[in-house]
């Protein structure tokens, strides 16, 4: 993935040049990773260009900003609909969103409070995070050396900057290995989580997932399988997962925003299954792409239109307008 490097970006109010979007070396956030933020995708979808659970990652956003005491002046709607705006405004059908709230240059101690919460956000185009292959094929990953964060250090229900710190070292050491991504196990030694995606596994056809207490994001793509699953009659158990459960599975896959859903074909070089994506997560995969592609009803109000649907119009005031 690299940048277009044109276009707008969204900074606080403002939508101004890719090119000029910058802020001071001296910020807060640069120093001590005082940013919060988030990763949501906006879809071409047979209504048009249509975010996938936007509310829902402004609400985790707001949740991220208030765990951190950073308190941003505007409202959850509003910034819901500046990410609308900066859509309109790139003329995006499908893009990769990334808003911001952040501890911007005033003073450099520790204590962030003197500094201002700014917000950003940058939209860019974002293929298959793992490869163009991987939704089909799955990947190869490891137990990743690295753990999670223990409880009460750096709090994981917050997509908080710091956060990162761990995911990048996860991330590394998978690639430096050869594989596409490491699982980290959390403080007490049970599964938690890849760097950037939540873990499901699959056996005797129930589906087992980490529950928020072992270190997780709660991931919006996790609840969209939870519930897409129950609709499909699956049995979902979030419980403590011991790591060898899961080589044993029948399936595992990835669940986020970035690689969507995922199969795990292998762990540690142990075949997962029969090494290829299992029939489970391939009906997950059907329900969660139905919903974009429309050949599934968007049943929950996931999707949120870019662009207002036309005035009704026609005979008697009846809606005519067209799925664009
Ligand atoms: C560490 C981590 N876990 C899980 C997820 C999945 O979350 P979501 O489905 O909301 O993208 C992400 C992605 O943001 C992540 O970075």
């Amino acid at each position: 993935m690299s940048f277009a490097g044109t276009g707008k970006i969204w900074m606080n109010g403002s939508l101004v040049d890719w090119a000029d979007a910058k802020i001071h070396i001296g910020s807060h956030v640069i120093h001590y990773g005082s940013g919060v933020f988030e990763g949501a995708r906006c879809y071409d979808t047979a209504r048009g260009p249509a975010c996938f659970r936007l509310d829902a990652h402004i609400r985790r956003l707001y949740d991220s900003a208030r765990i951190y005491r950073m308190e941003y002046p505007l409202a959850a709607a509003g910034f819901q609909e500046a990410v609308l705006e900066t859509i309109r405004a790139n003329a995006f059908k499908a893009c990769y969103i990334r808003p911001l709230i952040y501890r911007g240059y005033a003073a450099l101690g520790v204590d962030p409070f003197p500094c201002p919460v700014h917000a950003a956000i940058m939209l860019w185009e974002w293929g298959r995070y793992l490869g163009p292959e991987a939704l089909e094929r799955g990947v190869d990953v490891r137990v990743s050396s690295w753990t999670r964060s223990a409880p009460n250090t750096f709090p994981s229900l917050a997509k908080s900057a710091a956060n990162y710190a761990n995911s990048q070292l996860i991330k590394m050491e998978a690639i430096v290995e050869g594989y596409s991504e490491g699982i980290a196990l959390d403080a007490t030694g049970q599964v938690s989580e890849g760097s950037g995606e939540n873990v499901f596994l699959v056996r005797d056809g129930v589906l087992y997932t980490p529950p928020l207490a072992a270190s997780i994001l709660p991931g919006i793509t996790r609840d969209s399988v939870i519930t897409l699953a129950r609709d499909l009659r699956y049995d979902v158990r979030e419980q403590a997962i011991p790591r060898e459960m899961l080589y044993i599975a029948d399936e595992v896959f990835f669940a986020g925003t970035a690689v969507e859903i995922t199969p795990v074909r292998s762990i540690d070089k142990i075949t997962i299954g029969t090494g290829k994506r299992g029939p489970v997560t391939e009906a997950i995969q059907a329900a969660f792409f139905g919903l974009i592609d429309g050949t599934a009803p968007d049943t929950h109000g996931w999707l949120t239109c870019v662009h207002p649907d036309p005035a009704p119009t026609g005979a008697f005031g009846t809606a005519t307008a067209k799925a664009r």
